[in-house]
């Protein structure tokens, strides 16, 4: 059987470039050696409260965003989590597999229950196992994202385990795909936290739909550290956060990157980084805006179709073993 990848992106917020660099661009770039499926997750999105209409718009616009980065529905499969409702049936049975502590030590989890203090959704407790049960349906060899996914998907790792050493062998284990450079985009008002959808804090983030005048205007307020020179250093992570995003939009080499910027300053830096941004981004927002809504819909359901099929035999498997038939 093909190698398999599984992704997915959820509808909140806008995409960024760190969402691109980090996960999309790699997803692309897989797509042709192995069987692919990249998911909208929306059900992931209700763990924290959402606007309705802005949820629903926010779907398609994701899915609009995975085609125009270069996911070619010829090859791979695109759909949106809530038309497979074998994501929500398999959650429940591995809420009942993952133990209560293994939830409450995600990293993530912490992080946004701080931020909705008491209103903290079982959801969001939840969130991995419905996170395992996307990757697990499919058989998944392979899952390209970013770093803050790790956590999520060693435990997704240790599901697989517990589950094919309880009921016998069911689940293949998957391995996560983080990038070298990438992995990590960080904020560009706070070296110190990661580029974010959710920031209330807009100047962060470089969002893949801003325009070229937003784009200039958020670069050239990024933060910078002391020192002067550009050029990669652990020391100065502001500096050296910009220089990976330049990496990555341009294929240049380090080397290539610092020989260009000698004897240059960071204004300079800046302005190169929102040319190289704007030259990437204002293709690709036309390849968005070039997409009609019947042929969204059309490659949404036929991608539901095509993921429904073996969702529903993986999840066949899963219930006899457990021994749940049915009347
Ligand atoms: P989400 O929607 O937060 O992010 C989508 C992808 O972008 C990566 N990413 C980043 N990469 C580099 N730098 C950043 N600053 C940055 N911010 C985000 C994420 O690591 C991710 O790869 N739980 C997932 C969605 C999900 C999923 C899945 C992913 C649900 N089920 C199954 C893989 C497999 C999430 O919230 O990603």
């Amino acid at each position: 059987m093909a190698k398999r990848i599984f992704s997915g992106a959820q509808p909140t917020g806008n995409l960024h470039l760190g969402n691109y660099l980090g996960a999309l661009r790699n997803w692309v770039a897989l797509q042709h050696e192995y069987e692919s499926f990249f998911c909208v997750v929306d059900l992931h999105a209700i763990t924290i409260p959402q606007d309705p209409a802005g949820l629903a718009a926010k779907t398609h616009e994701v899915a609009r965003l995975y085609l125009a980065a270069g996911i070619d529905p010829a090859v791979s499969t695109i759909f949106v989590q809530s038309d497979v409702k074998e994501h929500a049936e398999l959650a429940w049975v591995l809420n009942c597999v993952v133990r209560i502590g293994e939830l409450e030590r995600m990293t993530q989890f912490k992080d946004k229950a701080k931020k909705q203090r008491e209103n903290v959704s079982a959801g969001l407790l939840t969130y991995p196992a419905l996170m395992a049960a996307d990757i697990l349906l499919y058989q998944t060899d392979l899952v390209p994202v970013g770093q803050d996914q790790k956590q999520h998907l060693e435990l997704t790792r240790d599901l697989a385990e517990r589950f094919n050493r309880d009921f016998g062998e069911t689940f293949r284990v998957p391995n996560a795909f983080i990038p070298k450079v990438g992995a990590k985009i960080q904020a560009l008002d706070d070296p110190s936290k990661k580029m974010s959808k959710s920031d209330e804090n807009e100047n962060g983030r470089i969002s893949l739909m801003d325009d070229a005048d937003t784009i200039r205007r958020k670069f050239k307020r990024a933060v910078t550290d002391s020192g002067a020179d550009v050029r990669f250093d652990a020391a100065r992570p502001a500096v050296t956060n910009l220089l990976s995003i330049y990496q990555l939009l341009t294929g240049q080499t380090p080397e290539q990157i610092e020989a260009h910027f000698a004897g240059k300053g960071y204004a300079q830096l800046k302005g190169d980084l929102a040319d190289a941004a704007i030259a990437f981004l204002q293709p690709y927002q036309e390849r968005v805006r070039s997409i009609s809504d019947e042929e969204l819909s059309r490659i949404l359901r036929e991608g539901a179709d095509k993921a429904r099929a073996i969702a529903a035999e993986t999840l066949r498997q899963v219930k006899e073993r457990m021994g749940i038939v049915g009347a």
